[in-house]
């Protein structure tokens, strides 16, 4: 386990959670949400957090109808997703588990929806980021959507390194990219509006 975010945790010093208080972003991404649900009626099935962290996304898409399991390596983080799923009165199936070992780590399949917001552009190695690409493909349902944020690559000491379109396609060589949005950050700190972030939609082959 990242022994970098198990701290981050236990200090409770947790900067991404910042993103879901956007407007902008929420409203964007609840965009992206729109556009998996639209001409169908809740419950949309099967949906997957990949390092949901303290479960903010994962509840969002609980409380719109989805069944929702959310992966993290970190314990605390699933301690602080139970909660928030309980004030909320949402449900949540949360796992401890790497997101290079979702089958292992008893996760399942036929997951819908998969999203990863933070994980896949951090500090997994490139082959870690295949393996992740590969118990994806494995968990996902025919023709699911994976939306995949990413900061646009470069070298940063202590913040994530990124990914580009073409290591997304490297690491999913299963997924077609369907779409691609920068991300409106506006008023957020200057380190994450000099890294671009975008949102990637995929389509499961
Ligand atoms: C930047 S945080 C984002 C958390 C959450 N997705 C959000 O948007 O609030 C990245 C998360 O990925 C988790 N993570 C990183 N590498 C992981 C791995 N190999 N397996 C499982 N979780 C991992 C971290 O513990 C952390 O919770």
């Amino acid at each position: 386990m990242s022994s970098a975010y198990k701290l981050l945790y236990g200090i409770g010093f947790t900067p991404w959670e910042q993103m879901a208080k956007s407007p902008m972003i929420n409203e964007q991404i609840s965009s992206l949400f729109d556009r998996e649900e639209a001409g169908r009626e809740p419950p949309y099935g099967r949906a997957l957090d990949l390092g949901c962290g303290s479960g903010i996304w994962a509840a969002k898409l609980a409380a719109r109808g989805w069944q929702v399991t959310g992966v993290d390596f970190v314990p605390k983080a699933l301690r602080r997703a139970r909660e928030l799923a309980d004030q909320a009165g949402v449900e949540l199936q949360l796992i401890e588990g790497d997101v290079t070992a979702l089958a292992s780590a008893g996760v399942g399949s036929g997951f819908r929806l998969l999203l990863d917001f933070g994980c896949f552009h951090d500090e997994l190695s490139d082959l870690q980021r295949v393996e992740e690409g590969r118990e994806a493909s494995a968990a996902a349902a025919p023709r699911a959507t994976m939306l995949l944020m990413a900061w646009t690559p470069a070298r940063r000491r202590f913040l994530p390194r990124g990914a580009s379109r073409e290591e997304i396609e490297v690491a999913f060589p299963e997924w077609t990219i369907t779409d691609e949005e920068v991300m409106d950050v506006t008023g957020a700190p200057k380190n994450v509006r000099k890294a671009e972030p975008r949102l990637y939609q995929l389509r499961r082959n």
